[in-house]
């Protein structure tokens, strides 16, 4: 369509590597007088206005975000679309809060047109902070992840998303069988995976709401179709790993339950992993599966903080992604769980600088999940899912922006002030997503 053909020109952002292997001011390539040209939904130049820009075919429009950063579109490692209706619930940690809140809300998408109103809204707000793609749970009922894929579908947006399976230690009304989850996925990765952008993961909630044998089926599921995520959640408090630990007394660990199930390997993403161990960071390292970091959540709920350096530590590198984990998390800003995350390396006495955060959100979650070349960065040949940043978007943001030096500082500023209202545009394959007005 004409509307995918035209050309951006503002601050460009590119990586020149990973900020993690090299100073992380090199490691990000700013021109202030950029253009990035896209036709049919793909990348296919970045460079100088002055270089590129007298090039461009006369009829190419080409959109004006000047004083504005145009980078890769944001990508949300783990994030749970049904429970956007109970962000920001009171009083409780992990276990209890599941219970108390979470499980009641989840019951609702038994009924796929509720189902359909929560994903378009959670797509539609997704867009307006900035977020391109996700990695998104939905509830046990596979009817929850038809809508969820259908209102994808109809945005064009890459998601990865997969139905819940539980067949234990939660109310009647959420659970299936092993059996039942087994066949459910498989029509549904029939259905979907590869279907235009969409992508499946084999869901299984964690470890606690698992028979064994559902466990394996669902890495018997992950050898049913190439290129499947799995997705689940692993040592997130110190109370569930004791759960675990009683479950699974045959097993060496909580990491060991997954791996016996032949579920830790590349495109495996892990949520929390707060209190990991040595061994299961060189596991983990060794099976190149991802561990999903999501700080927001883990201070909302009192989990505790990741020790980022500690997983990405150089000789045995353990990749590593952003979360909101909504509605664990009460953001889903990944310009806060950004700050969240400076936060949570904070505690820990270490420094995550600003490139290093937004290649976590970008770029190096892409890699992570095995999408290097297709999405997270500015280059040609990638799909065009961009988020134009704007430092200046409100009057605090505007006073703090006029002292930054240099873009990285702009950026940090960004993630320490910054929320949806610094998102000037979202573009899916090239087209500009229409702000959603408020309810
Ligand atoms: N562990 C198991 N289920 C969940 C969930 O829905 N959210 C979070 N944060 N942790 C979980
Ligand atoms: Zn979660």
């Amino acid at each position: 369509p004409a509307s995918s053909r035209l050309a951006l020109r503002g601050t460009t952002l590119r990586f020149a590597g990973n900020p993690f292997d090299m100073p992380p001011e090199e490691a990000l390539i700013t021109d202030s007088d950029g253009v990035v040209v896209i036709e049919e939904g793909h990348i296919t130049a970045v460079g100088s206005y002055r270089a590129i820009g007298a090039d461009l075919p006369r009829d190419m429009p080409v959109i004006d975000h000047r004083s504005q950063l145009i980078g890769p579109g944001f990508i949300d490692a783990h994030v749970h679309y049904p429970q956007l209706g109970v962000i920001a619930s009171y009083g409780e940690q992990l276990l209890t809060w599941l219970e108390r809140y979470v499980f009641p809300e989840e019951r609702r998408f038994a009924e796929q047109a509720y189902a359909a109103r929560i994903a378009s809204s959670f797509l539609d707000q997704l867009l307006d902070h900035g977020t391109t793609t996700a990695a998104v749970y939905c509830t046990v009922h596979p009817e929850s992840a038809d809508a969820f894929f259908e209102e994808s579908q109809k945005r064009n947006t890459r998601m990865i998303a997969g139905k819940v399976l539980m067949d234990r230690n939660a109310p009647d009304y959420l659970r299936d069988s092993a059996r039942e989850g087994y066949d459910q996925s498989r029509d549904l990765i029939a259905r979907w995976h590869g279907h235009g952008r969409q992508l499946y993961a084999v869901t299984p909630r964690f470890a606690p709401t698992s028979t064994e044998e559902q466990l394996e089926l669902a890495g018997a599921l992950l050898d049913t179709a190439p290129d499947l995520f799995m997705q689940t959640h692993l040592l997130e408090t110190r109370r569930e790993a004791e759960w675990v630990a009683s479950l699974f007394p045959q097993r060496s660990g909580y990491l060991d339950v997954y791996d016996h199930a032949r579920l830790v390997r590349p495109r495996s993403i892990f949520g929390h992993a707060v209190h990991v161990s040595e061994q299961d960071l060189t596991r983990c390292a060794h099976a190149g599966c991802t561990l999903a970091h999501c700080p927001t959540s883990n201070a909302f709920l009192g989990s505790g903080a990741f020790r980022i350096f500690e997983a990405l530590r150089r000789d045995r590198p353990v990749h590593v992604a952003l979360g909101t984990d909504i509605g664990g998390g009460n953001s889903l800003s990944m310009l806060r769980v950004m700050n969240d995350a400076y936060c949570a390396a904070q505690a820990h006495d270490t420094t995550l600088h600003p490139v290093q955060a937004y290649w976590l959100a970008t770029a190096g979650a892409a890699q992570a999940l095995g999408l290097q070349g297709v999405i997270g960065e500015l280059e040609p040949g990638r799909e065009a899912d961009l988020c134009v940043l704007d430092p200046f978007a409100t009057p605090l943001m505007a006073q703090r922006a006029q002292r930054a030096e240099k873009t990285s500082d702009l950026l940090f500023a960004l993630s320490m002030l910054g929320d949806e209202r610094a998102i000037a545009a979202t573009y899916v394959m090239g087209r500009r997503h229409e702000r959603t007005a408020s309810a």
